[in-house]
């Protein structure tokens, strides 16, 4: 055991209690965090005459030196330490000796803990912006290749208005567009450095905080020091950021097992992005859309448990916030891990527009219009809405489309039907004439394509 404290303990510290108290096990994913934050701070420590330029140099030698021996593999970081911090501290002594034990000056863990934590979640933040944004770009493109490829649009899973695929997969564009803004605007809100509260009330030397935040690329110090080592707001904002990404990723793949099915073969998984089954040779089975559909539920559950975590922690510090890190660092995983995949996965799947255009004409996907049609042809809607319910159960009955009967047919249940109704219900008018801004037509569609062109050109995160 190699600890930092222990001058007013009589009794060693019971095994079981050490094992259940440390979090090397998984802080060490923060080395380099804690190597930047150590860094920055021993070079405001030499700065505001604190330690000398000597001690100053080789404490940023020293941790560059462990950096360089964990990443090759030299330096084991093991179950010794009780975290990260003391690993990197005990080592620092090792190598330069009594300049080392200068380091921790006017600092505590815990604004430590809280400066790694939050750098790290910045740059995954970072990191998941830009998974999005890739995703975004796979999206556009097959919205821009797609503006006349026929799709039927569903309301309770019934088939209910033609729409175009382009126009179907920009409502994710949207969905994922929002999680990128939202993205940008938690990386604003967090970007302040809690380094300086030392463990919760500040200290007595004369620090520079401002100096530290700078080095670190934060826009500013926090402003105050129980909140800086207590505040893990910005982890729960990014976790139920990260919530709704996997809840817009699981529709997505919920639909995509749909559309890939036997029954629908709208779409086909590429091989490459697909699993077999170990008994029935037939098998090609979505795997990737499943997966990510179920983990869907860790997410939100790295979100639950750290809301609970902190929903009764008094001010300032309390090792409860030790839990934040586990759930993190898995939700972080499985999110980067599901975008990137669902990139990929998405660029080379094939859509078979032919069955996908078949099946926007059948299921009178255009009984709206035919209404429209008596509408406009003077009808009140209430009394044409039942004119085509009647005139669907017709067809229903005899298995045929609405455009399916004839002219004498159609006047059967309405003398104001002509001949110009079959233009006025086909699949190309029913998309083309919906022209309102944000509808399926080809020509709101480009405009669309437009906008979202020009919200990736000028978005940014950090
Ligand atoms: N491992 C601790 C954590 O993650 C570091 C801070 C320890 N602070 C303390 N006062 N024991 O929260």
């Amino acid at each position: 055991m190699a600890q930092l404290w222990g001058g007013r303990f009589t009794k060693k510290t019971d095994d079981a209690v050490y094992e259940f108290n440390a979090s090397i096990g998984f802080d060490k994913e923060l080395i380099e965090e804690d190597a930047a934050g150590s860094i920055a701070h021993a070079k405001m420590l030499v700065k505001t005459g604190i330690i000398s330029t000597t001690e100053g140099d080789a404490i940023v030698k020293g941790l560059k030196s462990i950096l360089d021996d964990v990443s090759s593999g030299k330096l084991q970081i093991t179950s010794e330490y009780e975290d990260i911090h003391s690993f990197m501290e005990a080592n620092l002594i090792d190598r330069i000796g009594d300049a080392g034990k200068k380091l921790h000056t006017g600092r505590s863990r815990n604004d430590q803990v809280a400066l790694d934590m939050r750098l790290y979640t910045r740059k995954t933040v970072k990191l998941i912006s830009e998974d999005l944004t890739e995703l975004l770009n796979v999206i556009l493109k097959i919205a821009r290749e797609n503006t006349d490829t026929y799709m039927p649009g569903f309301t309770h899973l019934q088939k209910a208005q033609p729409v175009t695929l382009s126009h179907y997969i920009l409502a994710y564009f949207e969905m994922f567009k929002r999680d990128a803004l939202r993205l940008s605007d938690i990386y604003k809100r967090m970007n302040y450095s809690p380094l300086g509260a030392g463990a919760l009330a500040g200290t007595t030397y004369p620090l520079d905080r401002d100096f530290v935040a700078k080095e670190l690329d934060f826009t500013g110090p926090t402003l105050n020091s129980m909140d800086s080592v207590s505040d893990r707001d910005y982890l729960i904002e990014f976790l139920s950021a990260l919530s709704l990404i996997m809840m817009h990723l699981s529709r997505l793949s919920e639909e995509m097992i749909i559309f890939n099915s036997n029954e629908y073969r709208f779409i086909e998984i590429d091989d490459t992005y697909s699993t077999g089954s170990s008994i029935m040779p037939q098998k090609k089975n979505p795997d990737i859309c499943e997966l990510v559909r179920g983990k869907t539920g860790r997410v939100y559950g790295a979100l639950m448990s750290l809301l609970t975590t902190m929903k009764g922690i008094p001010l300032a510090y309390n090792k409860d916030m030790q839990e934040d890190k586990e759930v993190s660092f898995d939700a972080f995983k499985t999110v980067h891990d599901s975008l990137t995949l669902f990139a990929g996965m998405l660029k080379c799947t094939k859509f078979n527009k032919d069955i996908m255009a078949k099946s926007a004409v059948n299921g009178f996907t255009n009984a709206t219009d035919a209404a429209d049609y008596l509408v406009k042809k003077g009808m009140p809607f209430r009394d044409a809405h039942a004119v085509i319910g009647k005139l669907v159960l017709a067809c229903i009955d005899k298995s045929c489309a609405i455009d399916d009967l004839s002219i004498d047919e159609l006047k059967a249940f309405s003398d104001m039907f002509d001949e110009d109704v079959y233009e006025a219900i086909s699949l190309k008018t029913c998309v083309d004439k919906r022209k309102t801004a944000g509808a399926c037509s080809p020509e709101a569609v480009l405009a669309a394509i437009k906008a979202e062109e020009s919200f990736l050109d000028e978005y940014t995160c950090g």
